[in-house]
């Protein structure tokens, strides 16, 4: 079943030098990107995207850093898209949770500079790329 979600390339990927890291192994999965580009994240986006953690600890830092410099956002598809994204990009600490191999676990040491984003179901695809790509 082909399906779509929300890539992030976050402000420390791009820092990093990592954006063609990352396309690059979107792309050698055999998924397709269908948008995608380079922005400034307003802290209104960035709160609606990061609703569900509102009143979280980490949530202000969160805001911050997100909004911290530039962001790439893409949109991904293919079969399980939602799922084959998140074993491209590994487990949410880069070093408890992510397997060598993945992009968290060959180039993250920290669970806040984790990297990327991607969309953890279904639903919050459908809400994170009308979110971001309102057009599309
Ligand atoms: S939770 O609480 O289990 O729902 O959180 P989780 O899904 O693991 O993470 C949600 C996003 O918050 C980021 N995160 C953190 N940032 C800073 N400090 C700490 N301690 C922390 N824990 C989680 C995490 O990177 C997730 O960001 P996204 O962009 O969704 O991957």
């Amino acid at each position: 079943m082909t399906e779509r979600t929300l890539v992030l390339v976050k402000p420390d990927g791009v820092e990093r030098g990592l954006i063609g890291e990352v396309i690059s192994r979107i792309e050698r999965k055999g998924l397709k990107i269908v948008a995608m580009d380079l922005r400034m994240v307003s802290q209104e986006l960035a709160a609606q995207h990061y609703a569900e953690h509102d009143g979280k600890p980490f949530f202000n830092s969160l805001i911050e850093f997100i909004t911290s410099g530039p962001v790439v956002a893409a949109v991904v598809e293919g079969p399980r898209a939602i799922a084959a994204w998140r074993q491209i990009a590994g487990g949410t600490d880069p070093v408890e949770k992510a397997a060598p191999g993945s992009i968290r676990g060959d180039f993250g040491l920290e669970t806040q500079f984790n990297l990327v984003h991607g969309s953890d179901s279904p639903e919050s695809a459908a809400r994170e790329i009308k979110l971001w790509f309102p057009n599309l």
